[in-house]
């Protein structure tokens, strides 16, 4: 062996015993954020409002990081009612410790702080953080999170000339307080008022394109009651992302996003250079309200012309066949180089079946939305710090059943009991005329099948079990049904709930406990030194 190749031996080896060093012993960067929450006049609808703002700005502070990376981020609470935020889509790997909600955390207290610590494991996409009390997210608070990917690992596309992030959705010019009480009332909320992209709806947003350059829009509907359509003037959109996952790289027109979804498209300004309509409007709703910003080129020779495009004209079909038209790149990495090619949730057998049917029952002459006639309601303690602490009386497991039981409706603090590495399958039944969109926190699903009707067992036959996308929030049309495999491989208390925030607020959601008897840190993490301690959990030592 010449002494030259042995050098290269010698210095591979070296370079080796490096990464793996790091590897063992490195850990993972930091990225740190300091948040003050107040309120503050805002106008996005030309009338003046009190906004939720974070930093002073509606919308919040953008999130950047990389697969990985630890978001560690102060809240400071500056507002007269307690606050929490979450992190829709962000998996929170053993750590549903910090997922910002009333099921595992206690409330930042008006004047106090807490700072969150996250880890964005094994992610990559687009998403967005939200406060999640007492209908906060209809006077703002919300941003939006992008997980690049390692540079080490090619994404399936050039990289794109700039990024930007879209934050659409309904708004009300009531704020949250008047909104909560028609809600406490007893009554559903009424339709919303307008629309905003950015937190703009009377005055434009806009996005300014080099001609030529292709540029990557992350769209999420951060609103509270209404599905919306997405569309840009004369720019055909390229699907590349879904919360997470790399798609087929199909063009489309418009996109139908539902509440609390977060999708990734590119677009090349391959127009002549003017200005162009963005378009954001509402789907599924008896009136179509619509907000436009605007796509500049840098070199626009004139401003937006002609009627901003419109949207597709028929609901349900339209909707349902885009929807399935979304198919996962089965060649393209993930957050780690190809992992489809080793995990083919197509072929694991599931273990349990999990339906789930929404409901509007009216109880005690309220009207709540329920799930399983199920319609929850809050406890005074954290049911993730009860479980930890074994305070008892505070919830029991099985307090919600696995399937519809067509009954009435009533109220409990439902938690279902789900076994640590179970491979499920959940069901959404969704028998009302108003559409759904559920999310579940902490983990990530397979949406293997949806359609009109009632699902039954022969559904199972249609669904696609070779290249669908996995997703953490999936819609389910009126009277339609949607269905998901899901790995239950992160343990915690995770919340099931319905991104329509009336529903939700009306107790359409629950807890999904994923338990283990094997107490590891390698399965979660320890109660965060900093937990605040409220209900029956105060005074306890964490
Ligand atoms: C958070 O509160 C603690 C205790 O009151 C205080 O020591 C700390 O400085 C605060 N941190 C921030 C970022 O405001
Ligand atoms: C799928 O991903 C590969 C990268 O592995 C990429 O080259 C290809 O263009 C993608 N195909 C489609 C149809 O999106
Ligand atoms: C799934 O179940 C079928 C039928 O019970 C069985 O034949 C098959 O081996 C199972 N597959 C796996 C991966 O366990």
């Amino acid at each position: 062996m010449s002494l030259a190749s042995c050098s290269w031996i010698l210095l591979a080896v070296f370079v080796l015993v490096i990464l793996n060093g790091y590897c063992i012993f490195g850990e993972d960067p930091y990225r740190f954020f300091t948040w003050e929450v107040t309120y503050g006049d805002i106008y996005p609808l030309g009338v003046k409002q009190q906004g939720i703002l974070i930093n002073g700005q509606f919308p919040g502070p953008h999130i950047e990081c990389v697969t990985n990376e630890n978001l560690i981020i102060s809240v400071t609470n500056n507002l007269d009612e307690p606050f929490l935020l979450s992190w829709n889509g962000i998996q929170q790997r053993r750590n549903s410790w910090q997922d910002g909600v009333l099921g595992t955390n206690c409330p930042i207290p008006p004047g106090q702080n807490y700072t969150y610590v996250l880890q964005v494991k094994d992610q990559i996409g687009s998403f967005f953080y939200f406060p999640s009390l007492a209908l906060h997210k209809a006077a703002g608070g919300y941003g939006g999170i992008t997980i690049q990917s390692r540079s080490v690992i090619p994404i399936p596309f050039p990289k794109p000339a700039g990024e930007f992030t879209i934050l659409a959705g309904d708004w009300y010019k009531q704020n949250h307080a008047g909104l909560r009480a028609i809600l406490d009332g007893g009554h559903d909320l009424p339709s919303p008022d307008g629309l905003l992209i950015n937190g703009r709806g009377s005055s434009s947003f806009s996005f300014t394109v080099d001609q030529g350059k292709t540029y990557r829009f992350r769209i999420s509907n951060v609103g509270i009651s209404t599905s919306i359509n997405f569309r840009i003037q004369g720019h055909k959109m390229m699907l590349v992302e879904v919360e997470g996952t790399h798609t087929m790289q199909n063009l489309y027109d418009s996109l139908d996003i539902h509440l609390g979804q977060s999708y990734s498209v590119l677009v090349t300004a391959d127009q002549p250079a003017q200005d162009y309509y963005i378009v954001a409007s509402t789907r599924f709703t008896p009136q179509v309200l619509s907000v436009t910003s605007v796509l500049h080129y840098s070199n626009s020779a004139k401003g937006v012309s002609g009627p901003p495009p419109v949207g597709p004209t028929t609901e349900l079909d339209w909707s349902i066949n885009q929807a399935r038209s979304l198919r996962r790149n089965l060649t393209a990495n993930g957050p780690r180089p190809n992992p489809q090619g080793s995990y083919h949730y197509g072929l694991i057998n599931t273990t349990r079946i999990i339906r789930l049917a929404n409901s509007a029952p009216i109880i005690n002459g309220k009207q709540r939305y329920a799930v399983n006639s199920v319609s929850f309601i809050p406890e005074d303690t954290p049911l993730k710090l009860a479980d930890y602490l074994k305070i008892s009386g505070v919830f029991s497991l099985g307090s919600i059943p696995d399937s519809p039981t067509g009954g009435g409706g009533y109220l409990q603090t439902s938690v279902m009991a789900a076994d640590y590495r179970a491979y499920i399958e959940v069901v959404f039944e969704n028998s009302e005329d108003a559409m759904q969109s559920w999310h579940i926190d902490g983990n990530h699903f397979f949406v293997v099948g949806m359609n009109k009707g009632q699902w039954t067992p022969a559904s199972k036959l249609s669904y696609n079990l070779r290249d669908t996308i996995s997703r953490t929030t999936v819609q389910v049309y009126p009277k339609s049904w949607s269905a998901v495999y899901m790995p239950l491989d992160n343990v915690g208390m995770w919340n099931v709930r319905s991104e329509n925030w009336a529903r939700q607020y009306l107790g359409q959601q629950f807890y999904l406990r994923v338990y283990t008897p094997v107490n590891s840190l390698r399965d979660e993490n320890p109660i965060p030194s900093n937990a605040l301690l409220c209900g029956r959990a105060l005074g306890r030592k964490p």
